[in-house]
């Protein structure tokens, strides 16, 4: 590890950045040097939130959402990056994905890395907070509601995402 390297963690795997590269958007880090294209970029500029990505200070810690766009790789020194790339373990979907699937929550797909990793982000901040589902409307906009989607299928992702939320609540996970 020379001068001015950093190490982060992508999707479980310890990564050492260069000097050269600390100061690249994580989403274009992502893209270029990890070859991991799942997160996309929409208007680049922090609101459109299709670079969501979940992030960790430690691996323990809740996970966050960030932006991968107007985030730089230095930001990130030492916390944990989780992708749209995570979620599956080999052809199995994660609950929220097969949500996706199942309520055709998504058209293009473009926006859907995004809306995915805001809302599990969200799902493990319900795990600690144990809220009700009387709740759950406000919690899912507070969490996703920024996020942007040009197919405006809006209604069916926050169907998706309310019934693996509810299901969580109700199994107590
Ligand atoms: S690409 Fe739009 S917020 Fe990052
Ligand atoms: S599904 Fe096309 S932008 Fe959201």
């Amino acid at each position: 590890m020379s001068d001015g390297d950093i190490r982060i963690h992508v999707n479980g795997q310890a990564v050492m950045v260069s000097a050269a590269d600390t100061d690249m958007s994580l989403a274009d880090y992502l893209h270029e040097r990890l070859d991991l294209t799942g997160t996309k970029v929409g208007c680049g500029i922090g609101v459109c939130r299709a670079c969501t990505v979940g992030t960790r200070y430690r691996p323990d810690a809740l996970m966050e959402k960030t932006l991968a766009c107007t985030t730089t790789v230095s930001a990130l020194a030492n916390q944990h990056v989780y992708t749209v790339e995570s979620l599956a373990h080999g052809h199995r979907l994660s609950p929220l994905q097969q949500s996706f699937l199942e309520n055709f929550a998504f058209q293009c797909g473009y926006c859907t890395p995004g809306f995915l990793m805001a809302a599990t982000a969200m799902l493990d901040h319900l795990k600690e907070y144990r809220a009700s589902v009387d709740q759950l409307d406000t919690i899912i906009d507070t969490w996703v509601g920024g996020n942007l989607c040009r197919c405006t299928g809006y209604v069916k992702y926050r169907e998706a995402i309310f019934k693996v939320a509810q299901a969580q609540i109700k199994g107590g996970a």
